[in-house]
């Protein structure tokens, strides 16, 4: 369970979080809609402990994180993943290194112990299977694709097995196939991890896809929140506009992926 509350935050004269308030529950996927430049960043990185509210406080299971700093904070979070914007691999690494990069540098979040090289090496395989870059291991990020790029970046994510997921516009700037492997993964990811979910976008396609609920950020708020289909009832006229962007509900494709 996640809970903000009260959250402000200002960058010089500009106020970008203006008293917001949320709930996130627990093994649900949140999603957070939102034009760019409104703050969803800003958001997620103080949800992993980036930032730090200039008002306002965040509660982790129960932890205030908003309370802590340094090597404290750090164990707070430490069982949270973050999906950046782009995909970030450490370029002079293979595949196989960015991979077990947080394994190894952490070890496992959930069990609380350091895993051996043959341990993460099974991980490692593992989650390149489930993002469909099996054999790729000894590939460096110059050789792959941004799509492929993407997925191993997912795949850096998972082999970690995150309690708390956080995804930063996950689909923007792909193609709309391997978009949709992505809405796939993220879907996959929380049944597989039981992970909670956050996932900011202006994808009204993947928010669909993949949310249990839908949020709006405006004016430094949560202005809606609700399920799916209350959230297309709201009568607003960006919710309208995002809403025109789709042609096929998402979730009758995901009931056909899924059973058949
Ligand atoms: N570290 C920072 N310093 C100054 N301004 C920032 C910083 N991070 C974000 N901002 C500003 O805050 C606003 C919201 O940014 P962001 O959360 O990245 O938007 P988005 O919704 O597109 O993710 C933007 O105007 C951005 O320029
Ligand atoms: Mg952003």
């Amino acid at each position: 369970m996640i809970t903000l509350r009260n959250l402000w935050k200002k960058f010089g004269k500009m106020e970008v979080l203006r008293g917001l308030n949320l709930d996130i529950k627990e093994e649900e996927t949140l999603v957070i809609l939102g034009p760019s430049g409104i703050g969803k960043s800003v958001l997620l990185k103080h949800i992993i402990g980036l930032l730090k509210p200039d008002e306002g406080t965040i509660d982790i299971d129960g932890v205030r994180i908003t309370d802590l700093s340094g090597a404290e904070l750090l164990n707070a979070v430490h069982d949270m993943g973050m999906l950046f914007q782009g995909a970030a691999l450490f370029d002079s690494m293979n595949v196989e290194e960015n991979t077990a990069f947080y394994l190894k540098q952490h070890g496992d979040p959930r069990l609380d112990k350091w895993l051996s090289k043959s341990e993460i090496a099974d991980r490692v395989d593992y989650a390149l299977k489930l993002v469909g870059l099996e054999g790729t291991q000894k590939k460096m990020p110059s050789e792959l694709s941004g799509g492929m790029r993407k997925r191993a970046a997912f795949a850096r994510l998972i082999v970690y097995r995150p309690k708390i997921v956080l995804y930063d516009e996950p689909t923007t700037g792909l193609d709309p196939i391997i978009a949709m492997q992505i809405n796939e993964l993220i879907v996959k990811t929380r049944e597989e991890l039981k992970a909670t979910s956050v996932v900011v976008t202006h994808d009204m396609f993947s928010a669909l896809y993949v949310g249990d609920r839908l949020a709006l950020i405006r004016d430094g708020k949560i202005a809606h929140e609700a399920d799916p289909d209350d959230f297309l009832k709201i009568d607003d006229p960006l919710i309208k506009f995002l809403h025109c962007t789709i042609s096929q509900d998402p979730r009758q494709l995901k009931e056909k992926n899924h059973h058949g």
